[in-house]
């Protein structure tokens, strides 16, 4: 079972909301109801998030991400549709339950989250607790250790404003942490911080996250921070999910010129791994390696590759091997086992238009170059031919 499911949300400010929603379904867009007044924030969601993953809604300000986590923890009504959280539907839960489930089992993460001024660290981090009427010492003990996870070891008696604003960011994430809550709720919550703190902050909630397996739906207008932290993707516009993939389904196959925009400054090369781009083992068997002999074994194909590496591989790490052979990258899982094969030309394909070799020998400058400009061509045409899943079609 998901761990949270939204079905067909809709959120709408504004009069007659239900009407709204009407429209809507007949095919109205934002703007006509924005000259009536309504504000749509939020049309026909649908997303399930599976246990002990990171869900990332990425869109720009006003697109309507904050409106859909609202809902996501009941904060917020939806104008329709449902939120499941562990097949519950919190839409129909009494105040009084939905008030327990939000205290013990969903912990939200704001941008500019306050902590407050005369209290300490400890005492901040336990908030959630305090809450929740954990008695002191327990509460104590488990914000210590929350504090600790969040790096914050030996500021437990500090005051708020003796800690920088990163450090100040890890106290909020302590606060969520120390409550056990399943669901961890973040909203922009790295965004305040500049850029070296924010990628340590994201560094440490992917640590966090190996060993915690919290389920996390994380907010960010950030595409290259919703593709270092998502298993999944939602991209967001004007309250419409556009798409919803993985890093690697948005990057290659954006479902329109809107997300492809997006993905313009994504540096490629970093985001994508071997295992993402990898074809078939079988695809190699029977080509020849560089002396010409047969490859007939996934063990001779091995032999053979200029580079063996494990799936999580940046492809970066795949352009010097693959200019120096004509024989595909070999990707082992961790018992050596032969699970896929890069060749020259599916690099190239992933990397998207630029032709200009960026490693010598890669690209233009030899038949088998030339042959592989071709395939790109054709693979970027093959990819804008299969749209990914677009959430709510
Ligand atoms: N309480 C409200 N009343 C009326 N309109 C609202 C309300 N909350 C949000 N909106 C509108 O809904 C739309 C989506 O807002 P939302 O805050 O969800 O966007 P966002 O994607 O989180 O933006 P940002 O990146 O700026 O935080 C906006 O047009 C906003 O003006
Ligand atoms: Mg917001």
């Amino acid at each position: 079972m998901s761990r949270l499911q939204a079905e067909g949300l809709y959120k709408v400010f504004g009069r007659r909301p239900g009407e709204a929603v009407k429209k809507l379904e007949s095919g109205s867009d934002r703007d006509e109801l924005r000259a009536e007044g309504t504000t749509a924030a939020v049309i026909d969601a649908s997303f399930s998030v599976e246990p002990g993953q990171i869900f990332v809604v990425m869109g720009l300000s006003g697109s309507g991400k904050s409106t859909l986590l609202r809902m996501l923890n009941g904060l917020l009504d939806p104008t329709a549709g449902r939120v499941l959280f562990d097949g519950q539907d919190l839409t129909a839960l009494s105040p009084k339950d939905l008030r327990d489930v939000r205290a013990k089992k969903i912990s939200m993460v704001f941008q500019h989250f306050a902590l407050f001024p005369h209290r300490s660290v400890l005492e901040n981090a336990a908030y959630g607790l305090e809450v929740q009427g954990v008695p002191r010492a327990e509460r104590e003990k488990r914000a210590h250790e929350a504090l600790e996870m969040a790096g914050l070891k030996g500021w437990e008696k500090s005051w708020p404003d003796e800690l920088s604003g990163g450090m100040q960011q890890r106290v909020g994430l302590a606060r969520a942490l120390a409550t056990d809550a399943d669901l961890l709720l973040m909203d922009e919550s790295f965004s305040a911080l500049d850029p070296l703190i924010r990628r340590d902050m994201q560094d440490q909630l992917l640590s966090l996250q190996k060993t915690l397996k919290k389920t996390i739906v994380f907010i960010t207008h950030d595409l290259n921070e919703a593709m270092r932290l998502g298993d999944n993707i939602a991209v967001m516009r004007d309250g419409r999910i556009v798409q919803l993939g993985t890093a690697e389904d948005i990057l290659v196959t954006p479902a329109n010129d809107y997300v492809a925009s997006f993905t313009q400054d994504v540096d490629r090369s970093r985001v994508l791994t071997a295992g993402a781009i990898m074809a078939e083992p079988h695809t190699a068997i029977g080509t020849q390696d560089e002396s010409g002999k047969e490859l007939r074994t996934p063990q001779d194909v091995i032999a053979a590759a200029p580079a063996t590496v494990s799936a999580d591989t940046p492809i970066i790490e795949l352009f010097t091997p693959c200019s120096t052979s004509a024989v595909p990258v070999a990707v082992t899982d961790a018992k050596g086992s032969l699970i896929g094969v890069v060749p020259r030309s599916r690099l190239l394909a992933v990397l998207g238009e630029p032709m200009e070799p960026t490693v010598p020998g890669l690209a233009g400058d030899t038949e088998a170059g030339q042959q592989d400009a071709k395939n790109v061509k054709a693979g970027r045409q093959d990819a804008k031919n299969v749209k990914k899943v677009s959430a709510g079609a």
